[in-house]
């Protein structure tokens, strides 16, 4: 499976770039403006700038909803770095953009995604990637976890090349489960990826063999 760290800040993508284990970054409007970058040219120049960072995928979305719009901003937003993968949401015009935009060669990431219908339309359409927000259907009591298993399934069946980019992640428990449902990818905070490391027995074997090392040789 592979990871995304799903972030704008710059610290945080390189601290994962840096662990070695980073496959790519998504992004969205909020994560923007979470670090604070506004202004079209400004936002342009942040995921050139993610791109530089990291060696794969980096999902940048579309603001505009109309179609003529949609593709305009793909297209220019592909432009920008050969890694850039179009973002664009679950809508009817963003189906038909995605469709526009795979007939050119332009990668896209069909996102807002909350059912297993969405995610066949998208993958009809020949998005590269659907993205099921776990989190925010674990929100409102439905399991998300569940939808990334049918998903995962339904593509397999049908043998759809489109991967399933599970997203919303919001703890390490996630990215397990993800696993188990069969995810392409998982696209996460930094902190649910380092989570991963945590266990108590390797801190206390750690120290067991630090502290025998240490009787001899300290
Ligand atoms: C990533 O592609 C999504 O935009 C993101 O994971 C949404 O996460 P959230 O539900 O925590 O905002």
């Amino acid at each position: 499976m592979k990871f995304f760290i799903d972030t704008a800040n710059l610290d945080q993508i390189k601290e994962a770039q840096d662990l070695g284990i980073l496959d790519g970054v998504t992004t969205n409007p909020s994560l923007m403006a979470k670090e604070g970058i506004k202004g079209v040219d400004k936002i342009k120049q942040h995921y050139v700038d993610i791109c530089n960072i990291v060696d794969g995928d980096v999902s940048a979305e579309v603001i505009a909803t109309d179609f003529e719009g949609m593709i305009k901003e793909g297209e220019e937003l592909a432009a920008l770095h050969p890694q850039i993968v179009v973002k664009i949401p679950c809508i009817k015009a963003g189906i038909k953009a995605i469709k526009y935009l795979s007939s050119k060669d332009i990668r896209t990431n069909c996102t807002l995604i909350f059912s297993a219908g969405q995610a066949l339309l998208a993958a009809k359409a020949g998005a590269t990637y659907v993205s099921p927000f776990i989190g925010r259907l674990d929100d409102i009591g439905t399991d998300g976890i569940d939808l990334i298993a049918q998903i995962a399934d339904m593509f397999n069946r049908y043998g759809f090349e489109t991967e399933v980019l599970a997203a919303s992640i919001r703890h390490t428990m996630h990215i397990l489960q993800c696993i188990e449902a069969g995810a392409d990818v998982a696209t996460c905070p930094l902190k649910a990826i380092t989570g991963l490391l945590n266990h108590p027995l390797t801190d206390k074997g750690l120290e067991q063999f630090l502290a025998d090392y240490n009787k001899l040789n300290g």
